[in-house]
């Protein structure tokens, strides 16, 4: 199923109207949890849903797709505190259902290979939210000549790299090792759900649609899923036909 909307607005609407959706048909959903610029408006229009107590997130499990390493949880720029301050502590979530890639503060967890044991252990991953980035990466998967499947420690690429590094206040902060779902992992999700909003997601965009699947572009893999819903501004889907 693809959607194009006008505005970014539109897409944030549509995208926590199906999060919240699953939710209240499924009340103990596992939510795959993306963060980045991409998903944060859907996040803002969940608060407000849950506000208006339409939904209810206390049975919910979610497990975030990635985080970075060598970084504290407490660095405003890790995906813990983005998670927190842009979502779980406005939510009824329970804390022991949060699941975040292993890692001790920033430090590698010997326990991150079972990351994906966790996720079945509860049933699998009803609904993925992903964003993708310019080169295509999905999760922290980045393009490369193999893709590994299950959860891994990776290397940031360059354009990566240059992306996030806007996001720190010291272009050395930034770190340039990550965990994160493998391609495998992502794909078992039973639905899928891809946002993308903006000019600079517009060529990898229509590669995903126009192009055969390869490393070089791991969102290209998502051809695969049966049940993906791509969700995209105008701006997003320029090149889309
Ligand atoms: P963005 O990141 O939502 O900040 O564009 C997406 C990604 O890199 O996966």
């Amino acid at each position: 199923m693809l959607y194009i909307f006008k505005n970014y607005d539109e897409l944030s609407c549509k995208a926590a109207s199906i999060v919240s959706s699953q939710v209240i048909l499924k009340p103990n959903s596992v939510l795959g949890l993306a963060t980045g610029a991409t998903p944060l408006g859907m996040y803002q229009k969940l608060k407000k849903i849950y506000e208006k107590g339409i939904v209810d997130f206390s049975n919910v499990v979610t497990f975030n797709i990635d985080e970075y390493l060598d970084l504290d949880y407490k660095n405003p720029n890790s995906y813990h505190y983005y998670m927190y301050n842009n979502f779980f502590n406005y939510i009824n979530i329970q804390q022991e259902n949060i699941n975040f890639p292993p890692q001790v503060n920033g430090k590698v967890g010997d326990l991150y290979q079972e990351y994906d044991k966790r996720i079945e252990d509860k049933g699998g991953i009803d609904l993925q939210i992903l964003g993708i980035g310019i080169n295509g990466h999905i999760g922290f998967n980045e393009p490369n000549q193999e893709l590994i499947t299950c959860t891994h420690i990776t290397k940031l690429s360059e354009d990566t790299i240059n992306v996030n590094n806007g996001f720190f206040s010291r272009k050395d902060e930034m770190p340039n090792r990550a965990i994160s779902l493998g391609i495998g992992s992502i794909i078992k999700a039973k639905n899928i759900l891809l946002l993308a909003s903006g000019k600079s997601k517009a060529n990898i965009i229509a590669k995903i649609f126009n192009n055969k699947i390869t490393t070089s572009n791991p969102s290209s893999f998502l051809k695969l899923h049966p049940n993906i819903t791509t969700i995209l501004d105008e701006d997003a889907a320029k090149f889309v036909s």
